[in-house]
């Protein structure tokens, strides 16, 4: 499938398809008024019937346009004028994605460039979330050893900018918006992978893959059982001693040209299989601890897009692989866990495993001096029960990171919330035998398991994501969203200046 940003003659191309917009109470757009105006008026006579009044959500579909060289043009309700978000055009192009699928449309001009979805730079982010949009609603799991082959429905879509003077904004926005979406993805296929494939081994391939593809830019280190035993990462080490499946950690390192002197680090968790150790989660659902690797999904797509778009920084992924399984070797509730920072913990819960894996991998990151650390998790049930499933958690003590994350998911519309790491959480990890137990109290889950984290996390600035609620949809049509690469691909390009 190709995607184009053009200015087109509307009447005079040729596509299997145009799509224009009409408003609320039979407003035109710009483009529906010139179509019916080169059809001499044929639009407002089929407006007459009353068919679509332009509301939200409404369609229509025309054949044999008068003068109209194209075989098909799509009326599609915008609702108000000035009143579109881009939810709403997420809703709109659902729709549309779904009545053209269904007939066979290969062609497509879209031209929606006049519309205002309330946001600076309108161009950009019209261009950038449409795409972003069909995408998504086109994505297809690819079913393992299925005869049935994925391929694109669509082979092209031209984008029609009005304004030529916008052609150049346009042509970025879809730029952007396709590494994003390689992005998004990639992180998507490899999550939706089962866990007997996709292990901590297959974890780290995958990584060292990106070094033969932008061998430029990026370079991989993988950290195997060994090398975590040598540097003392005893915590990692015990979440992955139930597993046959060896725990591995990915550093991927990529350096863009005339870089600042700014190292941002993200990090993944990547269980591929959380059973929960010794403390056994139920059989219900369990499947869906497959998605426990989430993070390290997110962060393996955002540095697809960086690579990509060849972003001018210098920034360090690190999937961290492991898998939490029951065992003769498996830790246990109980013991006592030396981390690589030296300090200690008690194992209270073998299920608060995300924690013991990620303290260890921020303590390897400070021989990168990186200024900004930003973990990315499937870390609580808690914060599903704070949050829901369309808002992710977010902890930081920094307020420059508070405004940065903020932003970016204003900007793409990847939900985050922020929960406090005030200092009364911190004692409920208290241990009479270790510095901290990896659980608090039974309250506040989500918030303890930050407080964890942030004590491993004191030599720069550090923010946590936490997306159990929202990095997969659970049921019968589950499978991962993709979240939050947006957010991480649209932070990181927010740091370019
Ligand atoms: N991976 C889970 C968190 C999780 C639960 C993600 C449900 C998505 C949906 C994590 O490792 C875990 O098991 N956390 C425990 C912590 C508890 C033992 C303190 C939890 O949330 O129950
Ligand atoms: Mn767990
Ligand atoms: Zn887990």
């Amino acid at each position: 499938m190709k995607l184009l940003v053009k200015n087109c003659t509307l009447d005079k191309v040729k596509t299997d398809c145009i799509i224009v917009g009409l408003f609320d109470s039979y407003k035109f757009s710009i483009s529906a008024e010139y179509l019916n105006d080169c059809s001499d008026g044929y639009i407002t006579s089929l407006l007459k019937l009353g068919d679509i009044k332009g509301k939200l959500g409404e369609m229509m579909l025309l054949y044999n346009v008068p003068k109209i060289f194209s075989k098909r043009v799509l009326l599609v309700g915008l609702g108000e004028k000035n009143k579109l978000t881009k939810s709403s055009l997420e809703e709109i192009f659902k729709n549309i994605i779904r009545k053209l699928k269904k007939i066979s449309v290969k062609n497509i001009i879209c031209s929606f460039s006049e519309i205002n979805i309330n946001s600076e730079n309108n161009i950009y982010w019209l261009i950038r979330s449409i795409t972003i949009f069909i995408h998504k609603f086109l994505y297809k799991i690819t079913k393992i050893n299925s005869t049935t082959k994925n391929s694109m429905c669509f082979n092209l879509i031209i984008f029609n900018i009005l304004n030529k003077n916008e052609l150049l904004v346009a042509q970025t926005a879809l730029k952007h918006a396709l590494a994003i979406n390689s992005g998004i993805t990639s992180a998507k296929d490899i999550n939706n992978l089962p866990p007997n494939i996709c292990n901590p081994l297959f974890l780290s391939y995958q990584a060292k893959q990106l070094s033969l593809r932008y061998p430029d830019n990026i370079s991989v280190e993988v950290i195997d059982l060994e090398a975590m035993k040598k540097l003392g990462m005893y915590a990692y080490t015990a979440v992955g001693s139930g597993s046959k499946n060896k725990p591995f950690m990915s550093v991927i390192k990529y350096s863009g040209n005339n870089t600042s002197n700014k190292k941002i680090a993200l990090v993944g968790k990547g269980l591929t299989f959380d059973s929960g150790g010794i403390s056994i989660k139920p059989a219900s659902n369990m499947h869906e601890m497959k998605y426990d690797m989430s993070g390290a999904a997110a962060v393996y797509g955002t540095m697809i897009m960086v690579a990509e778009l060849k972003l001018p920084l210098t920034i360090i992924g690190v999937l961290a692989g492991c898998e939490n399984m029951l065992g003769g070797n498996a830790f246990r509730p109980g013991d006592v866990l030396t981390t690589m920072s030296g300090q200690t913990v008690e194992v209270l819960n073998t299920d608060a495993e995300g924690r013991l894996v990620l303290c260890d991998t921020l303590t390897y990151l400070e021989r990168f001096s990186p200024n900004i650390v930003v973990d990315i998790a499937t870390l609580t049930g808690a914060c599903v029960t704070a949050l829901g499933d369309s808002v992710s958690g977010f902890f930081t003590n920094n307020e420059y990171l508070f405004d940065e994350f903020n932003r970016a998911s204003k900007e793409t519309n990847d939900k985050i919330w922020r929960l406090p790491l005030f200092p009364e959480y911190q004692k409920t990890l208290s241990s009479s035998i270790a510095d901290f137990s990896n659980i608090g109290d039974s309250k506040a889950g989500a918030i303890t398991a930050a407080c964890f984290l942030s004590n491993f996390a004191k030599k720069y600035d550090w923010a946590h994501l936490d997306i159990a609620g929202t990095a997969w949809k659970s049921g019968k049509n589950k499978g991962s969203t993709g979240r939050p690469v947006e957010l991480l691909c649209q932070f990181l390009l927010n740091q370019i200046r």
